[in-house]
C-alpha cells in the first residue's frame, strides 16, 4: 500500500521531498499513527511545528469555533481573533508592532523589505554561516548554507555571509554600511548551533555605535521551544526585529514580524501585504499556543524537560564518545552530533517506533512537541542507547 502511495506520489508530485515511507493515519498527543494501527513517538513536530502536539482538545475547539463564524477575511477588515492574538504575542515578544504573514520564509521577505526602506537599498544585510532564512528569493540569499543556493543565481544584491561566532570578522565587516544582521540565536538546519555570548556582546555594541537592526529569526526557535520565549532571551537584549513562525500557529499556517514602536512608520498603507496572512483560524489555533506555552505554564515544563533531556543526553555521550562528538541545544530544541552519517540511526530509530529527523549531515535534530513528557523521553532515550549498543 504504501509503496503504491509512494510510486503515485512520484508521478504527481515534483521530486522536491524524500518521503518517509509510513502512511500516517492520524496523530494524538505526541505520537502519530500509521493506518496499520503502528503507534511512533513524534521527535520532530512537523518540523518544529506541532508544539502542542497533535489534535489538541483547545485548538480544535478554538478552530471549530473560528471556522463556524468565518473562515478568512481580507486584511481589508478588522478581525477580532487576529488582533486577541497579536496583542497576546506582542506581550510575550516584548515587542509594540506586528505584521502577521502564513510561514517563515514570507516573514523573512516582510523583514527584509522594511531594512530596504528604512536604510535605503545599497546598505548591507549579513547573516551568518551555516544560517537557513528560507527559500523565497530575499530569504534564500540570506541562506549561510549554499546547497540551498546553487543553481539559483543571481541572488538579491548587497546581502552577505559572515562567519558563525567569528568576532574578528564581524568587527572588520560592520561599519556606518550595515543596515542589518540576521541572527538565528540557535541555528535549526544548520545543525542546533548556539551563538557565543562574546559574539553576541560585540554584536550589540557595534549596534550602538553603527544603529543598524539585528534581526532574530527565531522561525524555529522561537514560541517557548528553547525554555525562552524566544533564543535571543538568552542574551538579555532586545533585537530590533523578530521574526516567528512554524509552532507559532499550533500546525495551521501563521508567522509574525514584530518590531518596536520606534520603526512603525516605514511601511504606510499598501506598501507591504498578504491575502491569507494573519488568517482568523490559524489566529485562533495561535492564541491557545500562546496561552498554553506562556500563561499556562508549559515553557517551564519545557525548561526542566529539556534540562532533564540535556543531560540524559550527555550521560549517553560519556558511555559511546566514539559515536557521539557533541551535544547541543537548549529546552527542547537539541542536537546530537554523531561522528558518522545520521541518517542510518533515524533509520533504526524509525525500526523502534520513533520519529526523529537528522540535519547538517549528522546531527540527530530532537524538536518534540513541547507537551512531551518525562516517560516519553526516556523512552527515546532508551532506545537511543539500544541503537548506538550495538553499533
Ligand atoms: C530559522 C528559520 N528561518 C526561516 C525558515 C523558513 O520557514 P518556512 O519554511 O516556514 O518558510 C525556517 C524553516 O525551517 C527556519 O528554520
Amino acid at each position: 500500500m504504501i509503496d503504491e502511495l509512494l510510486s503515485k506520489s512520484k508521478k504527481v508530485f515534483f521530486d522536491t521531498y524524500n518521503r518517509i515511507p509510513i502512511e500516517i493515519s492520524h496523530g494524538e498527543g505526541v505520537h502519530l499513527y500509521d493506518k496499520n494501527g503502528v503507534r511512533y513517538l513524534d521527535m520532530f513536530s512537523g518540523l518544529g511545528v506541532n508544539a502542542l502536539g497533535y489534535s489538541h482538545p483547545k485548538i480544535i475547539e478554538a478552530v471549530s469555533n473560528q471556522i463556524s463564524k468565518y473562515a478568512h477575511l481580507s486584511n481589508n477588515y478588522l478581525s477580532e481573533i487576529q488582533l486577541e492574538f497579536a496583542e497576546k504575542l506582542l506581550k510575550y515578544s516584548n515587542m509594540e508592532k506586528v505584521f502577521l504573514t502564513n510561514s517563515g520564509t514570507e516573514t523573512i521577505e516582510a523583514a527584509i523589505k522594511l531594512i530596504r526602506l528604512h536604510h535605503g537599498p545599497y546598505k548591507k544585510i549579513f547573516s551568518l554561516t551555516n544560517s537557513f532564512h528560507g527559500r523565497t528569493y530575499a530569504a534564500m540569499t540570506l541562506t549561510g548554507k549554499q546547497k540551498y543556493k546553487s543553481g539559483f543565481e543571481p541572488l538579491l544584491p548587497n546581502i552577505y555571509q559572515l562567519q558563525f561566532n567569528n568576532i574578528d570578522e564581524l568587527i572588520n565587516s560592520i561599519d556606518e554600511n550595515t543596515a542589518a544582521i540576521f541572527v538565528e540565536f540557535i541555528q535549526g538546519e544548520g545543525g542546533i548551533n548556539e551563538v557565543d555570548k562574546e559574539f553576541v556582546e560585540s554584536l550589540l555594541k557595534l549596534r550602538s555605535q553603527y544603529n543598524f537592526f539585528i534581526v532574530s529569526d527565531c522561525i524555529q526557535c522561537g514560541t517557548g521551544r528553547t525554555g525562552q520565549p524566544y533564543s535571543h532571551n538568552y542574551f538579555n537584549f532586545i533585537p530590533d526585529i523578530i521574526v516567528t513562525a512554524k509552532a507559532i500557529g499550533g500546525g495551521l499556517p501563521l508567522g509574525a514580524m514584530m518590531i518596536k514602536n520606534q520603526f512603525n512608520d516605514i511601511f504606510s498603507i499598501g506598501q507591504h501585504g498578504t491575502t491569507f496572512g494573519g488568517n482568523p483560524i490559524s489566529c485562533a489555533a495561535g492564541k491557545i499556543v500562546i496561552e498554553e506555552v506562556y500563561e499556562n505554564g508549559l515553557i517551564e515544563i519545557v525548561k526542566e524537560n529539556g534540562n532533564y533531556f540535556y543531560e540524559q543526553l550527555n550521560i549517553i555521550k560519556s558511555k559511546y564518545s566514539d559515536s557521539i562528538k557533541e551535544v547541543r541545544g537548549r529546552g527542547l530544541m537539541l542536537g546530537v552530533e554523531l561522528t558518522f552519517p545520521g541518517s542510518s540511526i533515524i533509520k533504526k530509530l524509525r525500526e523502534k517506533n520513533i520519529l526523529s529527523n537528522c540535519t547538517n549531515e549528522n546531527v540527530i535534530r530532537l524538536l518534540p512537541p513541547l507537551i512531551i513528557q518525562k516517560n516519553e523521553i526516556d523512552f527515546f532515550l532508551y532506545s537511543f542507547e539500544e541503537i548506538l549498543k550495538v553499533l
